[in-house]
């Protein structure tokens, strides 16, 4: 469910429709490259989103895969993409595909890095089968570096029919981010990659979410220059600053005092209150899917919405936050 619609990203839709096109004609010698930058809550993964629907032909395949904030382990995105996934048919040994869907079971005896890696590419290769698909890396920035070499491959590796759409925080918000720059850059040096740096949206564009979210506005580009000056244009401040005032009308948007950011008032969603119930209550990702009948993809990104919404550098602070909360 999302009310707002998406705006001001025209421009990029189009130039990840056409490396699309590349891909499907078969253009490419390897991968069709995007590589998406920008911060917290500009909207790469709604830029995303929209983008993986648009496509036309539809792919045969879509692998997708976010990091484990804060918690990365080997192969954490091969990982998020077998999930619930059937491996039987997979040309790859079944101990080495326990490893890389980090299954608890997984053998003690482990493989070679270099294997494993051949492994990781094997599965991928397997997945895509005559393609054309996509494989959409979110948040590389907080990827574990098994994963990030894993990408390094996949980048370089000849006939490979995929569009690959990466997105991450910039580099300096990483903590391995000599690792993450190099990888950024060299993906973003694979041939005809195209290379997208997603900045704040413009006033009329928060205008338009303003309009939408309340139509019939009256001195709509009035209050959307207040607004945006007060969200910097970042579309998930705007999107809590309505969430906010829903219900209120729109004088609540005027109304709050000018220095009140919406990161202030922290409301969580029912769906992300009960995940972290399950945070505090130690439960990995998985545990939490499992438990709440979603899938592992949503959980990550409820997981990522509360760290941001509460300030927290790591799940555990969040279930810290939980707990301490009146
Ligand atoms: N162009 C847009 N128009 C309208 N709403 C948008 C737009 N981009 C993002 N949003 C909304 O803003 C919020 C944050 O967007 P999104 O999750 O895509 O950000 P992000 O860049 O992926 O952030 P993060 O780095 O934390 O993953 C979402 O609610 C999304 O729907
Ligand atoms: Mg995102």
């Amino acid at each position: 469910m999302n009310p707002v619609p998406m705006v001001g990203r025209a421009d990029e839709l189009r130039e990840i429709v056409g490396q699309w096109a590349r891909v499907v004609s078969g253009d490419l010698s390897g991968p069709g490259m995007v590589v998406l930058t920008g911060h917290p809550g500009v909207g790469k993964s709604r830029l995303v989103a929209a983008a993986v629907e648009t496509l036309d032909p539809r792919p045969a395949t879509v692998l997708a895969g976010t990091a484990r904030l804060h918690s990365p382990a080997p192969y954490d995105w091969l990982a998020a993409v077998l999930s619930g996934r059937d491996m039987r048919t997979l040309p790859v040994p079944a101990d080495g595909l326990a490893w890389l869907a980090q299954e608890s079971q997984a053998p003690i005896e482990r493989y070679a890095p270099d294997a494993l890696l051949r492994l990781a590419v094997r599965t991928v290769r397997a997945l895509v089968g005559d393609g054309p698909a996509v494989l959409v890396v979110e948040d590389l920035h907080a990827l574990d570096p098994a994963s990030l070499s894993l990408l390094a491959e996949l980048a370089a590796a000849p006939r490979l029919p995929v569009l690959l759409i990466v997105t991450s925080q910039p580099a300096e918000a990483a903590v391995a981010r000599h690792l993450v720059a190099r990888t950024l850059a060299r993906l973003s040096g694979v041939p005809n990659a195209i290379r997208q740096h997603l900045g704040p949206l413009a006033p009329e564009f928060v205008t338009e979410i303003l309009t939408a979210a309340h139509p019939g506005l009256a001195d709509a580009d009035r209050l959307g220059e207040r607004v945006w000056q007060r969200t910097g244009g970042n579309p998930y401040l705007l999107s809590e600053l309505l969430a906010i005032t829903a219900g209120r009308g729109v004088e609540a948007l005027e109304s709050l005092p000018a220095d009140a950011g919406p990161e202030e008032a922290v409301e969580l969603t029912a769906r992300e209150l009960q995940v972290l119930e399950c945070l505090a209550a130690g439960m990995s990702n998985k545990q939490v899917a499992k438990s709440l009948d979603i899938s592992i993809r949503t959980v990550a990104v409820h997981v990522s919405n509360l760290l941001r919404k509460t300030g927290s550098s790591s799940r555990t602070e969040a279930a810290l936050w939980a707990v301490k909360r009146p």
